[in-house]
């Protein structure tokens, strides 16, 4: 892990994307609405990310949790990542987002499995934005395969298994919770709730989020560096 007081120009910003269904009940919609409100407001986000300094943006769109949801509903979901995969090739490939899907794969359809394998591979060479869907996904469970996969357990092998650590974490929906989401990887990440129904969620939220964390002082168990010059000058 980097130690960086100062600006950083590739933040990896991860967001919990809660709220869809009370959106939707608020309206007199059905849940899925809330969902398809939902993609639109990530297709925003990618778009707002990289003006802000993020390179790297993790969105949790189903958790190995949500299974336990009614089927319609998870049927609706998945069908609308695969609606978004195949739409959202073209504008990633124009934009230079380099699409990912983590989470497990093998419960999800062929088809979908498919629609991830044709995006990520369409996409790889993407070097603006690094956009990764969690998709069945839990952070237990990919610790657990992260330690299985590695020679050698460390820190180090580990955090190369799982991903970038998390610089800003964001949950939407007015829940203060990380719900199995990235949870070694949010091991010094910076959090901020906001009341805002995801569907809702745009630009101005986005930018709203990086710049209270570029406002906070991140030490990383240290402590602040006019702190300890003060401390050493006393030793002098
Ligand atoms: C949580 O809100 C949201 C989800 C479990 C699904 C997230 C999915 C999307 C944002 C849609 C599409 C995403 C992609 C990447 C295409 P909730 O349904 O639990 O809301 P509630 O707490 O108000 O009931």
């Amino acid at each position: 892990m980097s130690i960086n007081f100062g600006i950083q120009s590739t933040l990896h910003v991860a967001i919990i994307m809660d709220g869809n269904g009370r959106w939707a009940l608020a309206r007199g919609l059905p849940r899925v609405a809330g969902h398809r409100a939902g993609a639109d407001a990530v297709r925003r986000v990618v778009e707002a990310a990289p003006p802000l300094g993020i390179g790297t943006l993790t969105v949790f769109a189903f958790s190995a949790d949500n299974w336990r949801r009614p089927t319609a509903e998870v049927s609706a979901l998945m069908e609308l990542f695969g609606r978004f995969l195949r739409a959202e090739t073209e504008r990633c490939l124009a934009n230079g987002v380099r699409l990912e899907v983590i989470g497990r794969r093998d419960r999800l359809s062929d088809s979908l499995q498919c629609a991830i394998g044709r995006a990520e591979a369409a996409t790889a060479l993407g070097t603006r934005l690094r956009l990764r869907i969690a998709v069945d996904y839990s952070g237990r469970d990919a610790i657990l395969s992260a330690v299985e996969g590695v020679d050698l357990v460390s820190r180090e092998s580990v955090e190369g298994a799982l991903g970038p650590p998390v610089d800003l974490l964001i949950r939407t929906g007015g829940e203060r919770r990380l719900s199995d989401f990235l949870l070694w990887e949010c091991a010094y990440a910076e959090l901020v709730f906001s009341r805002r129904m995801w569907p809702d969620f745009g630009a101005d939220d986005l930018a709203g989020a990086v710049r209270e964390f570029r406002g906070r002082e991140r030490r990383f168990g240290s402590v602040p560096a006019a702190m300890a010059a003060r401390e050493a000058s006393w030793l002098d």
